[in-house]
């Protein structure tokens, strides 16, 4: 018997049936990978290092192997797998690293961004089922960087949220807020995932997007981002989470009236986001 189909017969006594096809899959897989590159003992000790340092990096506000899944775009991947729309629902993608529970609520119509730096911007769109019925009362979070491409949570001191908000859906699922208009940002490339990048000569970068977490009785909590079609690196998100239905326009304006009637006295943003929720299926 193969060393290979040792170690794979080493798991056929296993009492749980998906941890055996996981073991199984991953000792077939793992041992096809070391096959096909034939490691040196030097290679496969820094390989090792390498997934030790990315543990080390990780504490309670810093999660490397989040980051790594991410930027090897496994992250998307289990996404895809578990959040299939038929092309009706709104499409996910990555939840991303700052995302914060308890977040402020706002009235629909007020500004989210706590003086976060940035150019106004004003969102709105409507919540519906696939069969395009509104869904009133639907929870909308959203969470997203200011112009300088950084979140609330990444300045030492600031202890007021900024730039996020937990807003409810009016009787026609209407929703709208103000807020700034979102940058691109780097993601932390100062640890083992940034070494990763370097080695093959890829950027750090996510191009400019407004994360939506929004959920509704008997409906899958849709997570995703809205990004800005006039954004740098949408071909080259450091963590493949661009997907062209959630690439919208932010139109600018000169000082005038906005949509909400108010009158700007600077230039300012609109964009309009209508959000599909799938309907939960008995077996979930
Ligand atoms: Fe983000």
């Amino acid at each position: 018997m193969s060393l290979e189909d040792q170690v794979v017969s080493s798991f056929a006594k296993a009492g749980d049936p998906r941890f055996r096809e996981v073991a199984t899959s991953l000792v077939r897989h793992l041992h096809a990978f070391l096959a096909d590159v034939r490691p040196t003992e030097g290679e496969w000790a820094a390989a090792i290092d390498f997934l030790t340092r990315t543990g080390h990096t990780c504490d309670d506000k810093r999660q490397e192997f989040i980051l790594l899944s991410d930027v090897l775009g496994a992250s998307m991947a289990v996404i895809d797998l578990n959040h299939p729309t038929g092309g009706e629902a709104t499409e996910s993608t990555v939840l991303g690293p700052f995302f914060v529970e308890g977040a402020p609520e706002f009235a629909l119509g007020e500004d989210i961004s706590g003086g976060a730096p940035g150019t106004p911007c004003y969102l709105h769109g409507t919540v519906r089922s696939t069969r395009g019925e509104p869904l009133p009362g639907a929870v909308l979070e959203v969470w997203q960087s200011d112009e300088d491409g950084r979140y609330d949570v990444q300045y030492a001191d600031l202890d007021q949220p900024r730039g996020r908000g937990r807003l409810r859906a009016d009787e026609a699922g209407g929703y709208a807020f103000w807020t700034v208009h979102p940058e691109a940002y780097p993601i932390p490339d100062d640890g083992p995932v940034g070494e990763l990048l370097d080695a093959a000569g890829r950027g750090p970068m996510r191009p400019a997007h407004v994360h939506f977490m929004v959920s509704a009785p008997g409906h899958r909590t849709l997570v995703t981002h809205v990004f800005t079609r006039d954004s740098a690196h949408l071909d080259d998100d450091a963590v493949f989470g661009v997907k062209q239905s959630l690439v919208i326009d932010f139109d600018r304006h000169g000082p005038g009236p906005a949509p909400d009637g108010r009158r700007l006295g600077i230039p300012f943003h609109t964009a309009e986001f209508d959000i599909v929720l799938a309907t939960v299926r008995a077996a979930e």
